[in-house]
């Protein structure tokens, strides 16, 4: 694992508070910085000096400076100090092995206060929690905690090794534009007013993905770019309304190109700024379809087992009503293996089976293995075939517990996963010192929006599709598979990509099932389809969540952790307010007038 602090004072010129060692003892040095922490010992003031490359203990000796001695008595916690003095081998007993700079203190003779510090609204030398809220409105000083520098500088050391590798293999940054066109891509726009076009709207990227596949037509060939995208959606802990992507593109490769390109990126990046361990290499890869049976979703952590298993066929005949309706209306019947969970209380089981219904579930059958029965709730409408067949038959031994849920299969799907994860969660079934990685693929291209009654695509309308599928555009539409590529992480989308339409019949017929009218289509996707035809060579690319790794490699829970200034889990920001309202001159000048019945007020 790379140290994340390390800088070479022949280069910065400057002694910094994580600089001195063993071997500049006697040397005569000046260092700045802020009170960490001070200790008064009567005689002797001790004072943790720290800046960003560290801590370095400066001592005040009333036998060696007594004026600075007196003037480090008012000292605080902040204080921004140049002290001058001698570096000395600490006292035998007095080294602090955890420090790079403790084996030496400075001996002060000259000091000078830079600048004085209010008592801060919460502890910086201490790594305790702190309401965000405080954190975020002060976060300059969030920020100066050592836990958080840590983060941020993880994050350029991340960055700058993404870019070194690419540039490697040939790739060229090109920074493209944050004042586009609005194309909804799947989350909502935020748009621009431009004063000079009343009326008028820019958009901010939700991603560069149209422009990068203008730059291989253009004949980049090898893309990159470390680019900010912004989508107008609900927020997560791993969802942010400005958001950074590495953001590739490549002319005239498959997906396996791209799959080798970043599998081998993720794991330099994991092998260079993590302790843990990547569970398996290659990284595992699994269809859609297969993560969909297997998890129940298309992002599968797969540090743990606890795997969906279908036993419907046992319950072709059975004379239990819910589960012989579900078959009977094309449903299935779902279960996992709780390990260990058999003497589950009845508040516990009721826990779970909320949530089984907030997910949608009609109900959530659960049978405790004992070693002389199973409990179930419905055991009496059950044969002892049946349940065999969901206990043992799916490798449920005495002490476990079995989840079941019958239902529509995106229901079952959608249930288990969320319960498949609480259940990780709860027994800590993952094992925190893995990095499990996985590619998903042969994503389904499109899906049917019962409300707009048209099809849509399921990752972004300019994916290409498998060529044996063709026929079943015309027949099956759903079925098709587009060549959509995810990276998945420890149950985290870190990465999506596909290989694209580069000819402009394909790409039609895709808008023409997406039920886009002509004219829209010209109005909204004009210049990337007019481009199609003129030489447009085959390309592909992917886009890379930079904050979600980040995130994972600084084990971190949420995203906000290694953002320098992160919008709160309303999308605000709480140091400056923002969004704010503006005043009427500014709307005035856009053309714009504001529905006073939709406008709050937030700060
Ligand atoms: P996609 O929309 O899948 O693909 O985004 C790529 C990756 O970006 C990250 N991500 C986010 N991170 C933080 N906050 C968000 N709100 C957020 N939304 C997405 C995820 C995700 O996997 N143009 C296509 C890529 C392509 O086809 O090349 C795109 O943007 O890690
Ligand atoms: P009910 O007949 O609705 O009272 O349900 C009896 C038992 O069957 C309860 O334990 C329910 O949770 C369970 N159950 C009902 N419907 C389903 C379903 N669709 N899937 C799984 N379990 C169910």
């Amino acid at each position: 694992m790379k140290d994340l602090i390390d800088v070479d004072p022949s280069l910065t010129g400057r002694i910094t508070c994580g600089t001195l060692r063993a071997g500049d003892v006697g040397r005569e040095v000046t260092i700045n910085g802020w009170v960490h922490r001070r200790r008064d010992l009567g005689g002797l003031i001790f004072i943790d000096l720290r800046d960003r490359f560290g801590l370095t203990q400066v001592v005040f000796n009333p036998q060696v400076a007594p004026d600075v001695h007196e003037a480090a008595s008012d000292l605080r916690n902040e204080y921004v100090l140049r002290v001058r003095g001698i570096v000395r081998a600490r006292p035998e007993g007095t080294v602090n092995t955890k420090l790079a700079t403790g084996e030496v203190e400075v001996e002060v003779h000259g000091l000078d206060v830079l600048n004085e510090s209010k008592t801060p609204p919460f502890d910086i030398n201490q790594d305790v929690d702190v309401d965000e809220a405080l954190r975020l409105k002060h976060r300059y000083l969030d920020l100066r905690r050592p836990k958080m520098a840590r983060n941020i500088i993880l994050r350029h050391q991340m960055v700058h090794a993404m870019r070194e590798y690419l540039i490697a293999r040939g790739f060229v940054e090109v920074e493209t534009p944050t004042l586009i066109k609005s194309t909804p891509e799947g989350a909502r726009d935020f748009l621009v007013p431009s004063s000079a076009n009343p009326g008028n709207f820019y958009a901010l990227p939700q991603s560069p993905q149209q422009l990068k596949q203008l730059l291989m037509i253009s004949g980049f060939d090898r893309y990159f770019q470390v680019a900010r995208c912004y989508r107008d959606e609900a927020q997560r802990a791993d969802r942010q309304p400005e958001f950074t992507q590495l953001d590739i593109e490549m002319t005239f490769v498959e997906q396996e190109d791209l799959m080798g390109l970043i599998e081998q990126l993720y794991i330099e990046l994991t092998e260079t700024f993590s302790a843990k361990r990547i569970q398996q290499k290659p990284f595992p890869r699994i269809t859609y379809a297969e993560s969909m049976r297997r998890f129940g979703n298309d992002r599968p952590d797969m540090r743990f087992g606890v795997e969906l298993q279908d036993v419907s066929a046992a319950f072709a005949g059975t004379q239990f009503n819910a589960f012989a309706q579900t078959l009977a209306s094309g449903g299935q019947i779902k279960a996992i293996v709780v390990p260990g969970c058999a003497e589950y209380t009845r508040r516990e089981i009721d826990e779970l089976t909320e949530m089984a219904k907030r997910s949608g579930a009609k109900g959530l059958a659960t049978f405790a293995v004992k070693a002389d029965e199973t409990r179930s709730p419905i055991a009496k409408f059950l044969t002892p075939e049946e349940m065999a067949a969901i206990t043992a038959g799916i490798g449920a031994v005495p002490g476990d517990l079995v989840l079941a849920v019958a239902d529509a299969p995106n229901v079952v799907a959608k249930t288990l996963s969320a319960l498949r994860d609480e259940i990780g969660r709860r027994l800590s079934l993952a094992d925190p010192n893995v990095f499990a990685f996985c590619w998903v693929y042969e994503f389904p291209l499109l899906e049917y929006n019962e409300d707009e009654g048209r099809w849509e695509a399921t990752h972004n309308p300019f994916s290409g599709f498998l060529a044996e599928d063709a026929h079943l555009i015309a027949t099956d539409p759903s079925k098709v598979r587009a060549k959509q590529y995810d990276l998945v992480g420890n149950g985290f989308e870190l990465g999506g990509g596909s290989v694209r339409n580069h000819r402009r019949s394909d790409q039609e017929a895709m808008f023409a099932l997406m039920g886009y009218p002509k004219e829209d289509l010209e109005a909204r996707f004009g210049a990337l389809l007019e481009a199609l035809d003129y030489g447009a060579p085959p390309h592909g690319g992917i886009a890379m969540g930079v904050d979600r790794f980040a995130m994972l490699l600084a084990e971190a829970d949420n995203i906000r952790e290694v953002i320098a200034f992160p919008k709160n889990q309303r999308g605000h920001d709480v140091m400056f307010g923002a969004p704010d309202q503006v005043v009427t001159q500014q709307l005035d000048d856009l053309g714009l007038v504001l529905d006073q019945k939709k406008a709050v007020d937030l700060w």
